[in-house]
């Protein structure tokens, strides 16, 4: 008798937050080239020797970027295949990143420069250029 099921029906406006959550999540490829088509390929010097370079490469390079240049398609390190921004970065930015290293979101390319002599590191970048790149 006494009991009043006093309920606060005022919950009716929370409307906010429900709606599918999948709506957003479209991934990172969509084929959108608007800024890698005005420059189909900048020939860039080799800066070593490629032919030395791929002893290097395959030693020490390939485990990240995988001996199809492909790091397992940029899970692992940069693709030289499919990201051609990657070897249109002239050659003293890229070893500049092969000496010091880089770090992106979730990989890591320790630095070289310790391990292997500079001339190591341009017959390396050479060969990737040589073997991924556009350019001869
Ligand atoms: C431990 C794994 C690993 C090893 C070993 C490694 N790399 Fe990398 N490399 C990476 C990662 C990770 C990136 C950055 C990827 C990104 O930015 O998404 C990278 C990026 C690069 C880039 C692009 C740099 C830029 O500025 O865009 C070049 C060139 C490169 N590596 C060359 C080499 C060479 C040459 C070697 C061997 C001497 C080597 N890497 C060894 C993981 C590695």
């Amino acid at each position: 008798m006494k009991y009043y099921p006093i309920f606060a029906i005022a919950a009716g406006t929370l409307l906010i937050g429900c709606s599918d959550s999948k709506t957003e999540s479209n991934a990172i490829a969509t084929a959108e080239p608007e800024a890698a088509d005005h420059q189909p390929a900048i020939s860039h010097p080799l800066p070593g020797d490629p032919e030395a370079g791929k002893e290097v490469y395959l030693r020490a390079c390939s485990a990240c970027h995988q001996p199809d240049g492909s790091g397992l398609n940029g899970m692992l390190a940069a693709n030289f295949v499919s990201d051609k921004t990657r070897l249109a970065k002239p050659n003293e930015v890229l070893l500049n990143s092969i000496r010091n290293g880089v770090v992106a979101e979730n990989k890591i390319m320790p630095p070289h420069k310790d391990i292997l002599s500079d001339s190591e590191i341009k017959n390396a970048l050479s060969y990737i250029r040589k073997t991924f790149g556009s350019s001869e």
